[in-house]
Order: structure tokens, then sequence, then C-alpha cells
């Protein structure tokens, strides 16, 4: 999709989408960093809009490894879906329902899990759903990195991981946040 295409998604659906931006390369990267490549098999990703961030992932991941990507725009979907790479599932679908995803590719838990979903312009009690049922399906010791243009919603991560940490990333169009938490 287009940076113009994109921006258009964003004002459309701003409501879901909480960005008329995708994110940059810097926060690309600083959203993916804390993953051991050399063991992760299983990523789940949430709120990956049209893949920019998972194409970082593939491009890093292992070959027999796996990206469950959910978003739920359609449009943005069928720009994942045109990334073409067998590893990548596509999940039309809300992010709350890991669980299923991770069974109908059998695997147990995710190893780890990047998110973008913007908590911020969601209702709180489905913004905590997802977060509790992110932490509830990953692995020990695995990492979930949350990308946010604010800090509003630290606490959802705190409730469900105890300690946070926050790194901002100057180099991205606006300026933003990735939470480190660990399981
Ligand atoms: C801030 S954009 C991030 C897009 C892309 N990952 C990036 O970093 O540029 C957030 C995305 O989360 C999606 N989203 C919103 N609510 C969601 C939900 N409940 N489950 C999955 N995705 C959701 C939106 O449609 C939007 O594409």
């Amino acid at each position: 999709m287009s940076t113009f295409s994109f921006l258009l998604e964003g004002l459309k659906n701003i409501g879901t989408t909480g960005t008329i931006t995708r994110s940059g390369t810097a926060l690309c990267k600083a959203a993916i960093d804390r993953i051991d490549w050399t063991t992760a098999r299983t990523i789940v990703e949430l709120g990956a809009g049209d893949g920019v961030i998972t194409r970082h992932i593939l491009e890093r991941l292992h070959p027999e490894g796996r990206v469950i990507a959910f978003e739920v725009s359609e449009d943005l979907c069928d720009d994942m879906r045109a990334i073409g790479d067998p590893r990548l599932v596509v999940a039309q679908d809300s992010a709350e329902h890991i669980r299923a995803y991770l069974d109908r590719i059998g695997a147990d838990r995710a190893d780890h899990i990047v998110s973008a979903v913007p908590f911020a312009a969601l209702p709180r009690e489905l913004g905590e759903r997802i977060v509790t049922a992110a932490r509830d399906n990953l692995r020990p010791g695995g990492c979930y990195n949350q990308v946010h243009y604010s800090l509003k919603t630290k606490a959802y991560y705190e409730r469900a991981f105890g300690t946070v940490e926050a790194r901002r990333v100057y180099l991205n169009l606006p300026p933003a946040w990735v939470l480190y938490c660990r399981r």
C-alpha cells in the first residue's frame, strides 16, 4: 500500500487504526528488538497494518518459523497476503483470538509477540482482553513489544507483565515509544 493510501485508510478508520502514518524503519527495528532469532519459531504480531513490521520479522525469521499477523482491516490484510511468504499466516480478525490461531498452526504458545494495536483508541475492556490473551499465550521468557505514540495505556502492560521498559524512538514521524515486557 502506498503512503498516500495508508493515510486515507488511517483517516477513514481512525477509531481502529489510531494513526495516519505507518511505522518508519527505526521504529520497525525497535519493535522487533529483544527477540531471540536463534530460537524463535512462532511470532505473533497484533495490529499488523499493511505488514510494514511483518516484513522486518520475515527477514530475520528462521526458514521454518511462522508469523501469525492479526489485522482487522480487510484492505490491509490484502496487502499482507500480497507479501506471499508461506511462513506468514494473515489473521483477519481481532487480536484477542490468538489462541484459536495458535491452535490452527499447532503451536502451544507464541515465542514472542509484537503489537502496534492502538489501545488508546480502543474500548478499555477490549484492550485489557487483548493484552491478557497475549500474556496467557506467550511462552515464559518470551517478550511482548508494544509500539505506541503515548504512554496512556502503559498500566495495561504493567498489570499483565509487571515491569515495563519504555524506549523513546525519536527517528519516527511522529516520535513514538516501544514498551518492552517479558513473560
Ligand atoms: C497504528 S496501526 C499499526 C500498523 C503497522 N503495524 C505499523 O506499525 O505501521 C494499528 C493497526 O491495528 C489494527 N487494529 C485495530 N484494532 C485491532 C484489533 N482489535 N485486532 C487487530 N488489529 C487491530 C488497525 O486496523 C491498524 O492497522
